[in-house]
């Protein structure tokens, strides 16, 4: 054993004579003189190199007491003893445990396939719930009913009706509503802003009624508003070229930077294709939803690229009816609330 020791070839890391080992060398003995600093220090009894055994010990009025040895783990110099919890620490420890013990059998705890273990105290949540939504529901019952009977127009002038659709239609389009048009209604690209004043189908309470009611252009509903602007490159009808002179055109109408030779050439092209739902002079129609195209409002954008890709593809917005999802007293609610929030009209 000695000898196959001896023959082994010394790891240069561990090799004191390696002038690169020079620091450890030197920490490691520093260290060795503290150590043995700190042991001079320390009774005999409790240095860590020395694993105590438990002794008898006197303490008053208990007779032999065992006294507390050290595990036998060290970490650098200092020593763990094997001491009990503190009784205190332990005693709330066991209180805790019977606590949980009684709560579980006292209040539903256990979940099972479809509920929780009921309780001896019969607790239950959930219709505790149902119960607290049921008293809303009926105390907003009457107003609710009001809501969804009075006369549209009659909604705004009663300050009572309006203050309950404004607040009751705020909750319900921050839950239905802001996904597409943004939690603040400022829309977004495809998504009309609400809070601005340009509307693609009116912006009266009736007409913001009546849009989400039957929706835009939901397949699924026969009274949904409803208009397809034509593909116009896609299915041949303008070339590349009218296209771009059309293009030109639009961009004139909203004062935008534009070829004014191509724009003159768009001005026919327009007249011919386009002045049947947006207006000769582009200002759109409502009863089609064809937007304004001589504002700054864009419902897709304003620059040359997006404007090609919508007079080619033709846009097709769509916004579900809310018929099938909202009872009359909600879409009302929001209706109020979109139409106070800026932009009604
Ligand atoms: C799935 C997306 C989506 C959701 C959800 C949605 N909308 Fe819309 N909404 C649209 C789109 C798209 C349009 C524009 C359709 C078009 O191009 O004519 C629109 C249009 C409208 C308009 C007409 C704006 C105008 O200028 O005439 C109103 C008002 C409106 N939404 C209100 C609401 C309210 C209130 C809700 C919640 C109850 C809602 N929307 C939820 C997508 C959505
Ligand atoms: C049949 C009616 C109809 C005709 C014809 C028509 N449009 Fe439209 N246009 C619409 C409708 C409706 C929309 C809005 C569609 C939507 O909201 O998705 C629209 C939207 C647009 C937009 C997007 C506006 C925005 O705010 O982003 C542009 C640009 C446009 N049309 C240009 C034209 C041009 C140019 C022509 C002629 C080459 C034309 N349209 C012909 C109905 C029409």
């Amino acid at each position: 054993m000695a000898d196959s020791d001896k023959d082994k070839p010394v790891d240069p890391h561990l090799d004191p004579t390696n002038p690169d080992n020079r620091l450890s060398v030197q920490r490691r003995a520093a260290d060795s003189e503290h150590a043995a600093k700190i042991l001079g220090e320390i009774p005999e009894r409790s240095r860590p190199d020395q694993p105590v055994a438990p002794r008898m010990r006197k303490k008053a009025g208990k007779g032999l007491v065992k006294e507390v040895g050290s595990t036998g783990h060290e970490w650098d110099g200092i020593t763990e003893y094997d001491n009990p919890m503190p009784r205190w620490w332990l005693w709330t420890f066991y209180a805790t445990i019977i606590w949980a013990v009684g709560y579980m059998v006292a209040y539903p705890a256990v979940p099972l396939v479809n509920r929780a273990t009921q309780g001896l105290l019969g607790t239950d949540y959930r219709q505790e719930v149902a119960a607290e939504i049921e008293r809303f529901d009926q105390a907003n019952a009457a107003i609710q009913t009001r809501l969804a009977e009075v006369e549209l127009a009659e909604i705004p002038a009663d300050s009572e009706l309006l203050n309950y659709a404004t607040n009751a239609g705020g909750a319900i389009f921050r839950t239905w509503c802001a996904q597409c048009h943004g939690s603040g209604a400022g829309g977004a690209r495809g998504y009309p802003n609400l809070l601005d004043n340009d509307w693609l189908w009116g912006g009266t309470l009736e007409d913001i009624h009546l849009t989400l009611q039957h929706g835009i252009r939901d397949p699924k509903d026969g009274d949904t508003r409803y208009s397809e602007m034509p593909h116009f490159g896609t299915d041949g009808i303008l070339d590349r070229a009218q296209i771009d002179q059309v293009v030109n055109h639009v961009l004139s109408l909203s004062d935008q930077p534009h070829e004014a030779g191509k724009a003159a050439a768009g001005a026919q092209v327009f007249a011919d294709n386009c002045a049947a739902c947006h207006m000769e002079d582009g200002t759109g129609d409502r009863t089609q939803g064809a937007p304004n195209l001589a504002d700054a409002v864009w419902l897709y954008g304003d620059d040359h690229a997006t404007l090609t890709r919508i007079v080619s593809e033709g846009p097709f917005g769509v916004m579900p009816a809310w018929n099938t999802r909202l009872s009359e007293a909600e879409i009302r609610a929001v209706a109020t609330y979109v139409h106070g929030l800026g932009g009604g009209e």
